[in-house]
């Protein structure tokens, strides 16, 4: 199969390219797909996508018009394709389901103790010789209370870790993990219990229109003063500016993002040399006790030579005329 790569970043083209095994021709395009760079797929039969991609509506026909009719997703979340879309243009649409959930698990607690022990200051102020400890009190995770919002598998790796620091673990889903409680024995309560109770809040539900803004001015209200963030699921999960408000009042007294709702277009490139037109991550990056990556925490050699491997299996399965085991549903 001929195969149009979009968004394709610096380190990843190695992993791309071993996984592929000299099968298929591919090629490559930095940009990321939008209404405006679908005609860049012309002549290809498949299409890979990234996270900031847009696969909705209109940039399906596009595809489809240009026979088109595979799409392969690099990632877990789908929240960028429109599904019912391509299946009706019989767009077959398979993802990466699972790379590492221990890497996303483990960049979200090393954002908990950054913030918490305030590693970033530290740092810094040690290359100007300041050797003081003044602001630099951190807390014991043991026998904090975690609230894990979402405990399939990457919340679920979450919550084992900080079970095994001391922490009193609570759970929100709409379905309970078996295999978390016969791991930790967590105490799955209501979102509501979940946000009033906890001292670190993580949230690792997907994106969808019921956990669209599930942190919110409201729900920001019910939390304890002080209360720690943590976001490394999707940003549209957090109202950013409720946010803001939380944290000038000091009832959030640590934010951790790994996404941001407007990160689509900012987020994976270098725009050092840009004038930042963001005024709300402007304000963000203005608190000393918020900590902002990249949408990086899937970033480990490991995941990175999972997501190729699974994405050429895709892709294998359709170019041999069979289903990939990982083919996406309206349903799913
Ligand atoms: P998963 O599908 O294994 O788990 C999601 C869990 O959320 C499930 O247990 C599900 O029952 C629950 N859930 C769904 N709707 C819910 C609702 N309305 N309320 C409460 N719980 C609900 O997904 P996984 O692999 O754990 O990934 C979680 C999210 O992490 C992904 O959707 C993705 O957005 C994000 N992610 C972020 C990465 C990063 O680099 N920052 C990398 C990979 C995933």
């Amino acid at each position: 199969m001929k195969i149009t790569v979009f968004d394709a970043l610096k380190f990843e083209k190695k992993y791309l390219l071993e996984a592929n095994k000299d099968r298929h021709e591919i090629s490559f395009i930095e940009t990321q797909l939008t209404r405006e760079t679908a005609r860049l797929a012309e002549g290809a039969d498949a299409v890979i996508i990234f996270v900031n991609d847009d696969a909705g509506a209109e940039v399906l026909e596009m595809l489809h018009s240009m026979n088109i009719r595979y799409l392969a997703l690099r990632m877990a979340g789908f929240n960028n394709v429109d599904l019912e879309k391509a299946e009706e243009l019989g767009i077959k649409v398979a993802n990466v389901p699972e790379y590492s959930p221990h890497a996303v698990a483990e960049h979200t607690v090393a954002l908990m103790l950054a913030l918490n022990r305030k590693l970033m200051r530290a740092h810094n102020r040690i290359r100007d010789l300041n050797f003081s400890l003044d602001g630099l009190i951190g807390f014991d995770m043991h026998g904090k209370t975690a609230g894990v919002a979402g405990t399939g598998k990457i919340g679920a790796e979450v919550a084992k870790i900080l079970h095994g620091f001391g922490c009193k673990v609570l759970c929100y889903d709409i379905k309970e993990n078996e295999g978390l409680i016969n791991a930790i024995q967590p105490e799955y309560v209501s979102l509501e219990d979940l946000f009033s109770n906890s001292d670190i809040i993580t949230l690792h539900t997907p994106l969808n229109k019921y956990t669209h803004y599930m942190v919110n001015e409201e729900t920001i209200s019910m939390m304890k003063d002080g209360v720690m963030l943590i976001n490394t699921s999707r940003g549209g999960l957090v109202d950013t500016n409720a946010v803001i408000d939380g944290l000038k009042q000091g009832k959030i007294g640590y934010l951790g993002l790994d996404v941001y709702e407007e990160e689509e277009g900012l987020f994976f490139h270098d725009h050092s040399e840009d004038i930042l037109q963001d005024d709300t991550l402007a304000r963000l990056f203005s608190f000393q006790n918020v900590m902002v990556t990249s949408h990086q925490a899937f970033l480990t050699d490991t995941a990175l030579k999972n997501i190729s491997e699974t994405t050429f299996e895709n892709l294998n399965c359709w170019a041999d005329g069979k289903d990939s085991p990982n083919e996406i549903k309206v349903s799913k």
